[in-house]
């Protein structure tokens, strides 16, 4: 057994300096998050996010915040579309995921990441259908994040191995 020692996580992603630069197919997926972002419901934070996910068989399917004017009730984007694949296409993997958003009183020139109860969500969804979820975040300017596992985002995770 080791001596008491210190433990390194390290991460590391893809930064491309704006949606041009992405590969056409990402950049098709992303457009399409910035798209969505429009059927948001998302009246108290006027803030739209949109997520559209690419699965393993071909299908696209989309997600968007969905509030509630009791707020802890409302939905992520990202959870909202892992539902519906999850519904409409069981146990099928998802290959990629591109998350946008577009604020009323903020910019939308940077990437936002997913908040932690979403990528809980995403790593148990990961890790059941046995592949990694590729995430690509972008704004509706600026740099887009590319990375290949959603897993990444949460270290040490809890999962339903210790179940
Ligand atoms: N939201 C998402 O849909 N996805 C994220 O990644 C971050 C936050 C939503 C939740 C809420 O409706 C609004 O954005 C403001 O937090």
């Amino acid at each position: 057994m080791l001596a008491m020692h210190e433990n390194k996580f390290e991460f590391s992603y893809k930064v491309y300096n704006n949606i041009d630069e992405l590969p056409k197919e990402q950049r098709t997926l992303l457009k399409k998050a910035q798209q969505v972002c429009e059927q948001a419901y998302a009246p108290y934070s006027n803030f739209h996010v949109g997520a559209v996910a690419k699965l393993l068989n071909g299908e696209i399917v989309t997600g968007t915040n969905q509030e509630n004017a009791s707020y802890p009730v409302g939905l992520c984007a990202e959870r909202v579309l892992l539902a519906s694949a999850s519904s409409q296409f069981p146990n099928v993997p998802i290959e990629t995921i591109a998350v946008s958003y577009k604020s009323k009183f903020q910019k939308n020139d940077h990437p936002v990441a997913p908040c932690g109860i979403c990528r809980q969500t995403l790593q148990e969804f990961e890790g059941r259908v046995n592949h990694p979820v590729q995430l690509i975040l972008g704004g509706m300017t600026g740099e887009v994040y590319v990375i290949d596992s959603a897993s990444k985002l949460l270290p040490l995770a809890f999962t339903n191995e210790e179940l």
